[in-house]
Parts: C-alpha cells; structure tokens; sequence
C-alpha cells in the first residue's frame, strides 16, 4: 500500500462558491479551515449568476410576502417553516455581504437619499431583488473570494477534486474528512477533519443543456447518498426558460430581470404568447413560462423563441443590462434593436441533501449548504434570487452550529486507508467520454421538462447499464476528473429518475403526461442514504 498525503483541519469546506465562502469565514476566527475547489476558486454557479439577491427592503414590501410568493412558486411542496425562516433572515444575510462591500446597485430616493436599486423577477409580487447589475454573482464571489484570501485560517486548495467521505470504521455515524484528488499532482490525498460541510453547487449538468458551469455535476449530492445520507426532491429540475440560443454561447444566460424589466416573449414574427399560459404572463414562475416555450417550440417545430426588450432606450438596457448587451452584441445581435433568440436549459437542482435548519445531515459533523442541499425552501419550483439567499442563509446557521458544538467533535485515530495498489491506467478513455454524452442526451430526451413513466423506465434501463460500467472502471483504474465526474452524474440521474417514478402526478417543475394533474395532499420524495463504497471496499 502506498503512503498517502495527509492534511488536518478543523473545518473542511468542499466547494468555494456563495455558500462555502461564506461559510469559510463566518468560522476563520475560531477555526482552521480549508475550503476545497474543484477547478479554479472562482469557477462555480455563484460567479454566472445575474438577476440578484431576494430581501426584504422596501417599505411596501413584507416578510409575509416573500414568503406567500415563495410558497406559490414552490407549487405546494414547500416546508413553510423552512420559507419562513429563510425570509425571515434574508435582510441580516444581505446586510452581511454588504458589510464584507458587495457593491448592490443603488439609486436616488425622492428625497434624494441612496437606497437598493430593487429589480423584480417571475413569482415576485414586489420589487425585491438586490443586484450588482446583470452580474450579480461576480460581485458576490469576488468580494467573498477576496476576504478568505487574506484570512490566515482559511486555506484554500484550488483543482482538488473531493471523491468520497470518509467515516468511522466502527458503528459511529461520523464524517472523518474527505479522500481527495489532487488534479496536479494526480494522485489521492487524504483530509481529516473535525466537522465537514458539503458547499458542491448543483447537477444541472447532467443534462445535455445547461446555464451552468462545468463543475455543476452533483458531486455532494452523489458521496453524500453513498455515504449514507438521505436524498430529497430530486425529481424537481429547474429549467431556465431562457438561454440564449447561438452556436458559439456555451450556457450563456439571459436573466430573468430582463422580463422583470418589460421584456416580453414571443415568435419569430414578434407574436406574445404567454398569457395564453397564466395570467401573470411573461413574468409567471419558471416551471410555467419554460413549459410554454417549450410547448410553443414543438408546435411550431421552431429551433427557439424569442425575448424582446429592443423597446425600451438602449441607456437603459445598457445601464441595466450590461453584460447580456455585450455579450450578446459579441455574437452579432444589438438587443437594443432586435430580440434575442431564446431556449430553455437545466438550471438549478431544487433537490439535494436533505438537511434541517441547522444545515446538519443525516451523519454527524457533516452539513450541506447552498444548491447542494435540500431544505425544504424551493418545493416543486425554486423562485428566482432565492438561491443565493438560501446560500448564506444556511451557511450562517451551519456556522453558528459548528461553533456552538466545537466542543464535541474531535479527529480520530484510525481511517479507512485508500488502495490504489492494485489499479492502473485507463488505455479508453473514448469509453468514459461516450458514457458522458450518453448520459446527458437521455436525461435531456427522457427526464425533460415533459416526462411519461415509458420515458422514465427507459432512462433506468440506459442508467443501470451505465452504473455496470463505472463501477467495473472505477475498481480497475485509476481515478481522473471526467471519470469521478461521470461516476457523480450517474448517481444523480438515478436519484432524480428514481424520484420523479414515485411522483404519481404533475407539479411544478415535474410534469408528465401520465399524471397531468396534482394530487391533494402531495408528499417529498425522500431516497434513503446507500452504504459507504470507497475504493478499497470497491474491490
Ligand atoms: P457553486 O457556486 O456552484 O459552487 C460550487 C463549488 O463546489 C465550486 O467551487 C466547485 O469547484 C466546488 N465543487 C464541486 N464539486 C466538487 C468536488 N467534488 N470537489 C471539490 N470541489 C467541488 N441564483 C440566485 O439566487 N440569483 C441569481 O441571479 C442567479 N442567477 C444564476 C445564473 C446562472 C447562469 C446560474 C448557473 C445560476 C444562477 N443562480 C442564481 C443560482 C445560483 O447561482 C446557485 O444556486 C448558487 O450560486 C450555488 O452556489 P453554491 O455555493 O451552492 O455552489
Ligand atoms: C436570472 O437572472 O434569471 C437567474 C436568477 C435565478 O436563477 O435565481
């Protein structure tokens, strides 16, 4: 058996984005922390992201409001203590961020006194969404991404890839730390730790179209199931009604702010369409605007549709918008002049690791936050900006957890040891590149935005195949990013086919022609934790 690298630390933090920043540093006073990213510290959904940040802060707004609208998106699925909580904390959460000098838009009162700039986006019923113009993610990561780099606790490992967590080898239900892969080096190390949080960002990505960056391959979801946690929601796939449909722009978003500001959608020939679908029209939730393009598409056999904001003045779509507007006019097309050719992509995972307010899982010392876990916020459909909130939100109480119980987690003296003894070099790597596209093509076919229960078994069969597959790969070479990637993607997809099966009707973002309609007294889809599977065990 070789020797393996070892690291300790107080706190290990998987994924550096919205949620594992701020969890980071909401601790380094009292912790050693190391914050694990899979790629470069910046590459995550945090930085792509545009519209903003829900909150409470104009003065006709309410708490109570967010919450009704948050629950009205979320198509009766929602857990109203976990909305409530949530809205409830967003304004101190937003105030934190503004403190560490997230510079939200601002604008001039009557009175001429500064105040947010609130923009409004589908399912709000007030404007209440704080932003940094269209790139409201950036401003977020990079002032985070700024203050954890000068902390002296916080170390952060760049293009780690977490494989598995490691638990106790006796009885105990406890997280230890993580087995990791170190990109550069290419070999795996081991990081013990006293309490573990799983900050991994979403699985959109295992879809064949998707807003998201690469990194969004559900790995938190996948080791956390196989360590042993409860999955819930999966079946709830959101899908963003509009992606700019180009050639040459892999996932490029066209934020949902824009129809909050006036934009509409239309055809080809510049017909509206969606009040034939709600009565909110352009800005009802997600899950019925990216059901009607869809729809429109297929009926009319057309390649996109198309989102119109050229009548407002070109200041203020520049002022508004601009990093769609050069983006866009990158690729030839003035959105002050002409509409913008639109799609709908795999967006956000509303499902995950199943967690309570504390952020806490199933096993203890670990935690799940931001688009990895599943509180019970988002229900059948996640209301737009309520992601980031929720990412600070439960990073916060995840901290406050960990320091209230610091006292009782300690490292332990033995771990389960990698061997990768007996495993050598993968000579076919085209295999692992095909399962990839497989994989991603019938999950976009069959587990779409419209699903039938013959679609669905269809994608369990391709799913079991696979898995034969990645197992017989996975004990026989070594590990490699696309490799561990794909082994993620595939637990995923199974997560999400096995839970949209047990939903017996249609609901939000979970419509199949099987059961068009809802049922009454609607229940989470809750899929028990697997047993540990590390490599070692594997073989
Ligand atoms: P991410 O920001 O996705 O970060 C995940 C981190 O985990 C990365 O650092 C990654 O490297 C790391 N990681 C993953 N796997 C591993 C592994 N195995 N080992 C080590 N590290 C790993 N939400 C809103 O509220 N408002 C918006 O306006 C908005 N706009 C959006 C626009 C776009 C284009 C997209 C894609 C999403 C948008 N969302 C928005 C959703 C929101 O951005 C995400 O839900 C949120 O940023 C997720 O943050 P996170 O910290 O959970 O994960
Ligand atoms: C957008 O700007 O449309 C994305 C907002 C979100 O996903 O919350």
């Amino acid at each position: 058996m070789s020797s393996t690298v070892e690291h300790r630390c107080d706190v290990l933090i998987i994924g550096s984005g919205a949620a594992g920043l701020s969890l980071a540093l909401k601790l380094a006073e009292q912790f050693n922390v190391i914050v694990l990213s899979k790629s470069t510290l910046s590459e995550g959904s945090t930085r792509y992201a545009q519209g903003g940040i829900a909150a409470v802060f104009d003065e006709d707004d309410s708490i109570e409001s967010h919450v009704l609208d948050t629950l009205e998106a979320g198509a009766g699925l929602c857990d109203e203590e976990a909305v409530r909580y949530t809205a409830t904390q967003a304004k101190s959460c937003l105030q934190w961020l503004i403190n560490f000098g997230v510079p939200f838009d601002q604008e001039k009162d009557a009175q001429g006194n500064n105040r947010f700039h609130l923009t409004r986006e589908g399912g709000h019923s007030h404007r209440r969404i704080l932003h940094a113009a269209d790139a409201t993610g950036q401003a977020v990561q990079t002032t985070l991404q700024e203050a954890v780099q000068q902390h002296p606790n916080i170390h952060l490992f760049e293009r780690y890839n977490a494989i598995d967590l490691i638990k106790h080898e006796s009885a105990k239900n406890q997280c230890l730390g993580a087995y990791v892969w170190n990109r550069k080096l290419e070999h795996v190390e081991v990081i013990r730790s006293r309490f573990t949080a799983l900050a991994t960002g979403g699985a959109s990505k295992v879809y064949q179209y998707t807003s998201n960056p690469d990194v969004s391959s559900g790995d938190g979801i996948a080791m956390a199931w196989r360590a042993g946690c409860s999955i819930a929601n999966m079946e709830f796939n959101q899908f963003h009604p509009t992606c700019l449909f180009h050639p040459e722009a892999k996932n490029f978003l066209i934020s949902e702010a824009l129809r909050g500001e006036g934009a509409f959608l239309c055809h080809a020939d510049g017909t509206k369409f969606m009040h034939k679908f709600d009565h909110r029209g352009d800005l009802a939730p997600r899950d019925i605007v990216a059901r009607a393009i869809d729809f429109e598409m297929k009926r009319l056999g057309a390649d996109c549709m198309y989102l119109d904001i050229s009548h407002k003045s070109t200041d203020f779509i520049v002022k508004h918008f601009p990093n769609i507007y050069s983006k866009c006019r990158t690729l030839g097309i003035d959105i002050t002049r002409q509409p913008i050719p639109v799609v709908p992509a795999a967006h956000y995972t509303c499902g995950g690791v199943k967690t309570d307010f504390n952020a806490k899982t199933d096993i203890d010392n670990l935690y799940a936050i931001g688009e990895v876990a599943y509180t019970g916020l988002h229900g059948a459909n996640r209301m737009a900006s309520n992601s980031l909130l929720e990412c600070v939100v439960f990073a916060h109480s995840a901290a406050q957890h960990i320091i209230d119980n610091a006292d009782k987690a300690h490292f332990e003296q033995s771990i389960p040891a990698w061997d990768e003894s007996q495993v050598g070099n993968s000579d076919e790597e085209v295999v692992i590149q095909h399962n990839w596209h497989e994989l991603r093509l019938f999950m976009w076919d069959y587990v779409g935005i419209v699903r039938t229960t013959k679609r669905l078994e269809r994608a369990l069969r391709r799913i079991e195949l696979l898995k034969l597959e990645i197992h017989d790969y996975y004990a026989n070479f070594r590990v490699s990013n696309n490799l561990l990637e794909l082994r993620n993607l595939v637990a995923v997809a199974e997560l999400i086919v096995l839970c949209a099966m047990q939903r017996k009707e249609s609901r939000g973002l979970h419509y199949t022609l099987d059961y068009p309609d809802s049922l009454e007294n609607p229940q989470v889809t809750v899929i028990p934790g697997r047993q540990p599977n590390v490599k070692l065990a594997d073989k």
